[in-house]
């Protein structure tokens, strides 16, 4: 099988960002948004250790020795990109939000625990047909992998993501992650369609991928609100006002409702939606690129 993925070749960037002396409220100023992405902090690095965990079960199996390397720069990418997200719950206990009760919660619910999603369905589906559980978890990687490679596109779009909004060392955190999304994007894909070409097992990984990503978001973003103390409560109609215009009508909800439906043309691949020039703009004056 000849990898399609055409772009550079994947680096592992091992990056340490300083968190000192970042606002509680960190994004507009505005509990509500900083909690939807102190949520992402929670729900990353659970599921980047879910998707290691599903593309290295069929590494073994991979017989392009290209792509065999590109798994194991994906699976570096991501743990430096779970650890740094994690690094910042240090920031979070001291605000007092207990991201660890999160964490467990969805360690328990969703991915790891012996009830949770991830164990559960795999089991079932194994038994229905040998590899069908492990073989869907890599379709729900790859749908969730598709998720982070457009929302990385929509986050350099989006014209309120300046360091005049958010933290600049929070910025750079999340722009380097983006820029890494986007770089390994086809990895999940290119395994995926050498272990199992079906277009309907593809499909049927988004469902649930959509499931568990915003049902996990929100779920944390509601936690981390009602932990907040600080919160403005006069202030919090008008910052959901904000957030929402941005998701649904702003940049980020006109691009990722376009990139999204690419998923399920048929022919689809990652590497159609031509966005290489965001990380080569991202990383030209990086010392750590
Ligand atoms: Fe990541
Ligand atoms: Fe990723």
């Amino acid at each position: 099988m000849t990898v399609s993925n055409t772009g550079p070749k994947l680096k592992v960037r091992n990056v340490h960002f300083n968190f000192d002396k970042v606002p509680k409220h960190w994004i507009l100023r505005s509990s509500v948004a900083t909690h939807f992405i102190n949520s992402m902090h929670i729900v990353f690095p659970e599921g980047e250790k879910f998707f290691v965990r599903s593309v290295r079960h069929f590494a073994k199996d991979i017989k392009d020795a290209e792509l065999r390397t590109e798994i194991n720069s994906f699976c570096g990418q991501e743990g430096v990109h779970a650890r740094e997200h994690q690094r910042f719950w240090e920031v979070m206990e001291e605000q007092n939000l207990k991201p660890k009760n999160f964490a467990n919660f969805l360690k328990t619910t969703m991915f790891a625990g012996k009830y949770s999603y991830e164990k559960i369905s795999t089991k079932l589906l194994n038994t229905i047909s040998p590899q069908l559980g492990d073989k869907f978890q890599l379709s729900v990687t790859t749908a969730l992998e598709h998720y982070t490679a457009i929302i990385a596109n929509a986050l350099f779009l989006e014209p309120l993501a300046t360091n005049k909004n958010i933290a600049p060392q929070m910025l750079e955190l999340l722009h380097w992650h983006a820029s890494e999304e986007i770089e390994h994007k086809a990895v999940c894909f290119d395994v995926l369609k050498e272990v199992d070409d079906s277009y309907l097992l593809r499909v049927s990984g988004m469902g649930v991928a959509s499931i568990l990503l915003w049902s996990s978001i929100a779920t944390g973003q509601v936690y981390f609100i009602i932990m907040d103390k600080d919160k403005s409560i006069i202030k919090m109609p008008f910052e959901i006002f904000i957030l929402f215009n941005a998701i649904v009508f702003g940049e980020v909800g006109k691009n990722l409702s376009k990139h999204f439906l690419d998923y399920f043309k048929p022919n689809f691949h990652p590497n159609d939606i031509d966005d290489r020039y965001l990380i080569e703009k991202f990383f030209k004056d990086k010392t750590y690129a």
